[in-house]
C-alpha cells in the first residue's frame, strides 16, 4: 500500500461505506476474531507487525502509520496469548499508547510472552511505561504534565530508532507520568526539557519513546517507526495492493475451491472491490446481486450494471425492485418503520434472487479491519439505538452462509487502493458513503414517486456543483434533504408555494462526528440558484449547519 494512501495523517479511522450491506446482511455465526488470523487455508501467513493494544484510538493510529510503511500490522488484545499470535508471524511488537497509568489499581499490562519471544519491542507512551514497570523499572506522576510539542534532544547519535535524524526534533507529548527509574540493562537515549528519559533502549532490541511518532504533529514521526520497521526489525515494504491482491486470490481460491459465492452489491467501494476480488479468483462462481430499491441517485443502478456487467464482466442479477419498495413504503412517515421495512423488504428481495441460483454455498461481505475491531471491542457492547442500521436483525437461518471477507484486515484508504489496482473506476473508489436505505431517510415524511424525482433531480445538481468545484474528495458526504416544508415565494409576477430544500455537508473522518462543511458561498449560491431554476416545485434552498452531535448527519 502506498505511503501517501491517508491524507491527513492525524485522522482516525474510517468506516464503512458498505455499511448498508454489511447491516442487512449482519451475520451471528462468525464474530470478529480479534487478532486472530483467518486459518481457514494453507496460504503462508505474511510477517507481521503486532500492535498490543491498551484501549484507545493510538493502537489504530499507530496501525496505520505501519501500513503506510508498506509493513503488514494486526492490533492485538494485551490479553492475547502467544498461541494466538504465533501464526502471524511476527518479527516486532508494538506496545501502544493507552488511557491507563502503571500505579493504577488494575493497570493493563503487556502478556510475560511479548518481553520472552526476543522479537524487537518499541513501547510508545503507556507502552513505554509499561514495559519500564513491568522489567523492574520506576514511573512516577511527572511534576509537571507535558501535553503538546516539546524538543527532543538526543543524547548520543548512536540510537539506531533515530538513525538519520537531527540531534534535537519536535515531537508531540501527551502524558502525565514519566520514567523516574530505568530497568537494568536500558539507557537514557533522549530526553525533553520536562522528561528527562524520552527514548530508552537496551542492547535486546526493547525501545521505549514517550512521544507519539504516530501523529502530524512530530513530523520525524514516520522516520522513526520506519527506523524501527526496517532498521531494528529488518522487515521490507512487502505490504503493497499489487501483494494483496495476488495473496487474496490464492487465498479466496483455497477457501471456495469449487463452491458457489454470492455477493450483495451496495454501489459502494467496500462491496465494490470485495466482488472484484472473489471474481478474480474465481471467475463465474460468483454471482453479484444489486437490488435496485427505486432509492438511489439518479443515474446509480445503471452505473452498477455497466461497471459490473459490461465492464468487469461479472454475473450479475439486476432486481428491479422499485414499485415493491414504494408500495411497502406507501403512507409512512415514521423513520424507524422507513428504515425496518426497507431492510426486511431488502433481505426479502436477496434471499428470492438468491434462491433462484440453486445450491450457494458462500457470502462475500466488504467487512473491513475497523469493523472488525468494533465488534471486538467491549465497549460496544452497550449502545443506544439512535437509528436501526447498526441493528438489523439478519439473513434468515437458511441463507446463513459461509462468509468470504477479502478485505477483513484492510482499512479504507487501503481498499481504495486495491479497488484502483484491480480496475475499478475512480468514481467508484472515492465514492461519498450513501445510506442503504437511500433518499427515503432524506425525504421527510411518506416517500413518493414525485419527490424522489425532485430529490434526485436537487441531489444531482449538489453533487454537480460540489465536483465541479473539486470539493467532493475533501467532503466526507454531500446531499439534498426534502425537508417535508413548503414555503411562500415569487416567480416572475406569480406566487409560488413550494418545497423547501435543504443541502447538508459535512466534513468528518469515521462518521462518528461530523462537522457542518465550510463550503465557499460563491458554491452555495449557484447550488441554490441551480436548484431553485432547475428543479420544479421547490422555491427555498436553506444550508444545514448543524454538526454531529447533536445532530446525525442524515435527517432520519
Ligand atoms: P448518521 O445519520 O447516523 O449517519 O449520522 C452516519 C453515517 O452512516 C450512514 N447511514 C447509513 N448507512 N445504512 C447505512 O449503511 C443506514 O441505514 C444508514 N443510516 C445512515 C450515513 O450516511 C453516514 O455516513
Amino acid at each position: 500500500m502506498s505511503s501517501n494512501a491517508s491524507s491527513d495523517p492525524t485522522s482516525r479511522i474510517t468506516s464503512s461505506d458498505d455499511l448498508e450491506v454489511s447491516a442487512y446482511l449482519e451475520i451471528s455465526q462468525e464474530k470478529a476474531g480479534h487478532g486472530i488470523p483467518n486459518a481457514s487455508n494453507h496460504i503462508p501467513q505474511r510477517e507481521s507487525v503486532l500492535v498490543i493494544d491498551f484501549g484507545s484510538q493510538y493502537s489504530r493510529l499507530i496501525a496505520r502509520r505501519i501500513r503506510e510503511s508498506k509493513v503488514y500490522c494486526e492490533i492485538i488484545p494485551y490479553s492475547a496469548t502467544w498461541d494466538s499470535v504465533k501464526d502471524l508471524n511476527p518479527r516486532g511488537v508494538v506496545l501502544s499508547g493507552g488511557p491507563a497509568s502503571v500505579y493504577d489499581s488494575n493497570p493493563p499490562l503487556a502478556p510475560s510472552w511479548v518481553y520472552e519471544c526476543g522479537l524487537p519491542i518499541l513501547g510508545i507512551c503507556y507502552g513505554m511505561q509499561v514495559m519500564v514497570h513491568q522489567l523492574g523499572g520506576k514511573v512516577a506522576p511527572a511534576t509537571k504534565r507535558e501535553y503538546g510539542h516539546a524538543v527532543l534532544h538526543q543524547n548520543s547519535t548512536d540510537e539506531p530508532l533515530l538513525h538519520g535524524l537531527p540531534s534535537s526534533i519536535p515531537v508531540w507529548m501527551s502524558h502525565a507520568d514519566q520514567i523516574t527509574e530505568l530497568p537494568p540493562g536500558f539507557h537514557a537515549k533522549a530526553y525533553t526539557d520536562n522528561a528527562p528519559v524520552a527514548v530508552t533502549a537496551n542492547d535486546q532490541g526493547m525501545l521505549g519513546i514517550q512521544f507519539h511518532p504516530e501523529v502530524a504533529h512530530t513530523p520525524h514521526g514516520v522516520d522513526i517507526i520506519n527506523n524501527f520497521l526496517y532498521k531494528i526489525c529488518g522487515m521490507g515494504e512487502l505490504w503493497t495492493s499489487g501483494n494483496f491482491v495476488s495473496e487474496s486470490v490464492d487465498r479466496i481460491k483455497a477457501q471456495v475451491g469449487d463452491g458457489k459465492v454470492i455477493c450483495a452489491l451496495s454501489g459502494g467501494v467496500d462491496s465494490a472491490v470485495a466482488a472484484t476480488l472473489v471474481h478474480k479468483a474465481v471467475g463465474d462462481q460468483l454471482t453479484c446481486i444489486f437490488v435496485n430499491n427505486g432509492l438511489m441517485r439518479k443515474e446509480e443502478p445503471d452505473r452498477v450494471k455497466t461497471t459490473f456487467e459490461k465492464y468487469l464482466n461479472v454475473n450479475l442479477i439486476f432486481s428491479e425492485s422499485t414499485e415493491r419498495f414504494l408500495s411497502s413504503l406507501k403512507g409512512i412517515v415514521d423513520p424507524e418503520q422507513k428504515r425496518k421495512i426497507i431492510g426486511s423488504e431488502f433481505i426479502n428481495v436477496f434471499d428470492e434472487e438468491a434462491a433462484r441460483l440453486g445450491q450457494v454455498d458462500f457470502l462475500t461481505q466488504g467487512t473491513l479491519y475497523p469493523d472488525v475491531i468494533e465488534s471486538a471491542s467491549p465497549e460496544n457492547s452497550v449502545s443506544a439505538t439512535i437509528k436501526t442500521h447498526h441493528n438489523v436483525g439478519g439473513l434468515p437461518e437458511h441463507m446463513k452462509l459461509e462468509l468470504v471477507e477479502p478485505l477483513r484486515y484492510l482499512f479504507k484508504d487501503e481498499v481504495r487502493e486495491v479497488g484502483l489496482e484491480l480496475g475499478l473506476p475512480e468514481e467508484m473508489v472515492y465514492r461519498q458513503p450513501f445510506p442503504g436505505p437511500g433518499l427515503a431517510i432524506r425525504i421527510m415524511g411518506e416517500v413518493t414517486h414525485d419527490k424522489l424525482e425532485i430529490l434526485r433531480a436537487a441531489d444531482w445538481i449538489v453533487m454537480d456543483e460540489i465536483k465541479a468545484n473539486n470539493l467532493y474528495r475533501e467532503l466526507w458526504q454531500t446531499f439534498a434533504v426534502l425537508t417535508g416544508s413548503r414555503s411562500v415565494g415569487v416567480t416572475g409576477d406569480f406566487r409560488t408555494y413550494g418545497h423547501v430544500i435543504a443541502i447538508r455537508a459535512v466534513k468528518s473522518d469515521d462518521a462518528m462526528t461530523a462537522d457542518w462543511a465550510r463550503l465557499p458561498y460563491d458554491v452555495l449560491a449557484s447550488i441554490s440558484s441551480r436548484i431553485a431554476n432547475e428543479v420544479p416545485d421547490v422555491n427555498r434552498v436553506v444550508f444545514d449547519i448543524t454538526s454531529k452531535p447533536p445532530g446525525t448527519i442524515e435527517w432520519e
